[in-house]
């Protein structure tokens, strides 16, 4: 429909697919060696297929520019809002940086010990995924829920009503110690009653980054 927002938003992504045509354009006839991801989009394929075309190479810088930074603002405008209602949290998460950068700049090197910080955000991604809605398309018919899923059915689900759902004690409340996977604390997720004579689930069904067979089901960021 040409609604004053849907018009606003057709004229922007073209703006912004111009804008990338144009660049793309420019690097294919520059010389000039630049070692990032454009250059290795129009870089001959990695078997000796041939480059992407202009459109397709448009359409994953597209992504590029929208998949991160919608999601990491939205998951990290919760975590501030999540943090300023626990004042608690907030005083261990100042312990644990000050020990680990120990007045450093923060680096990769760092990543695996800020374990609260990450705790912190997994339970941010639980209650608030930037991703609200995913669809899959079942690829073999499938009993779930006592439903027939048919191959080919598209199928949505919400990643917030897993993560808010019975598998977790007090589904609503921020509590990123839930992740810590020390002995002292570490639970599984109660069994759901659908799941009532199956297989335990693994201990983390939060899936906000999506998941599927690579390369096409999941946020590229768990490839790396
Ligand atoms: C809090 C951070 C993030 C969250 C929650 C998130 C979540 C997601 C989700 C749910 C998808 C869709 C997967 C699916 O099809 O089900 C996705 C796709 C994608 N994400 Fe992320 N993402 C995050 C950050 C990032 C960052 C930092 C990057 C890049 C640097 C990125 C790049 C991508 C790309 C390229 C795709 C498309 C992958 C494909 O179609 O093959 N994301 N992300």
């Amino acid at each position: 429909m040409p609604t004053p927002g849907n018009r606003f938003q057709s004229e922007a992504i073209a703006r912004i697919r111009q804008t990338l045509g144009e660049v793309i354009a420019e690097r294919r006839e520059g010389s000039a060696n630049h070692d990032d991801l454009v250059t290795a989009m129009l870089a001959p394929g990695d078997h000796g297929g041939p480059a992407l075309a202009d459109t397709v190479a448009v359409d994953h810088a597209t992504t590029f520019i929208a998949a991160p930074t919608a999601t990491v603002a939205s998951t990290l405008g919760w975590v501030f809002h999540l943090l300023a209602q626990h004042p608690g949290i907030v005083d261990s998460l100042r312990t644990e940086v000050d020990t680990v950068l120990a007045g450093e700049p923060a680096g990769f090197e760092h990543l695996l010990d800020l374990k609260l910080a990450r705790r912190i955000i997994t339970e941010t991604l639980r209650l608030y995924p930037s991703l609200w809605l995913g669809t899959r398309v079942v690829t073999t018919d499938t009993r779930l829920g006592g439903h027939l899923l048919t191959a080919g059915t598209v199928v949505s689900y919400g990643p917030c009503l897993v993560g808010r759902s019975g598998l977790y004690d007090n589904p609503d409340s921020f509590d990123p110690d839930r992740w810590d996977d020390s002995p002292k604390r570490a639970a599984s997720p109660r069994p759901h009653p659908l799941r009532r004579g199956r297989p335990p689930m693994p201990r983390q069904p939060v899936r906000p980054h999506g998941e599927g067979p690579r390369p096409r089901h999941d946020c590229i960021t768990l490839a790396a």
